[in-house]
């Protein structure tokens, strides 16, 4: 046994597990509608929705776990699998749009053998397809997420936009 505790499934073991939820659920889980909020917020703690953390959201607001997924997997938001270590928001606003940002999006795709969505095999990268990031003058944009930052890259070319993960690949 730990200084932390067991490690079994008990209440307490939950408890310590999901300790940065615990302010959330104690202000949110009685609030009628709020499961959105729950989720987006445990998505903002611990990058995705895992099984665990449903079931623990179920048991603290007696929401059903079919229901929490059904949510989940309604809007294009959540993530239930863990993302890499530098989460991709690629650009598919209209100006980025306009600039090419669809054939960014292909030799991203082409270079990290990976689709919208998804994450490389090394757990380095997830490619997201995002919206409007706001900062449309230096079409067609990127913002790297990390534990690092955000960074904004733009003017993307198929072979910038390649450079730049290759240097990001070699510091992760
Ligand atoms: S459309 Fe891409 S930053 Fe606005």
């Amino acid at each position: 046994m730990s200084e932390k505790g067991c490690n079994c499934n008990c209440a307490q073991n939950r408890e310590e597990q999901f300790k940065e939820l615990s302010p959330v659920l104690e202000q949110y889980a009685k609030v009628p509608g709020s499961l959105i909020t729950i989720l987006q917020k445990t998505q903002d703690i611990y990058g995705y929705l895992s099984k665990d953390a449903i079931n623990y959201i179920s048991e603290v607001t007696g929401i059903k776990p079919a229901k929490i997924y059904g949510v989940a997997t309604f809007y294009a938001q959540f993530r239930l699998k863990p993302i890499g270590k530098y989460l991709i928001m690629l650009c598919q606003g209209t100006a980025c749009h306009v600039n090419g940002s669809e054939m960014i999006e292909e030799a991203v795709c082409e270079y990290l053998e990976i689709k919208d969505g998804e994450t490389t095999k090394d757990g380095i990268f997830t490619l997201n397809n995002v919206a409007c990031l706001g900062c449309c003058s230096l079409a067609p944009v990127m913002m790297v997420k990390s534990a690092e930052g955000d960074e904004t890259y733009g003017s993307l070319t198929k072979d910038s936009v390649k450079k730049i993960l290759t240097e990001i690949r070699e510091r992760a």
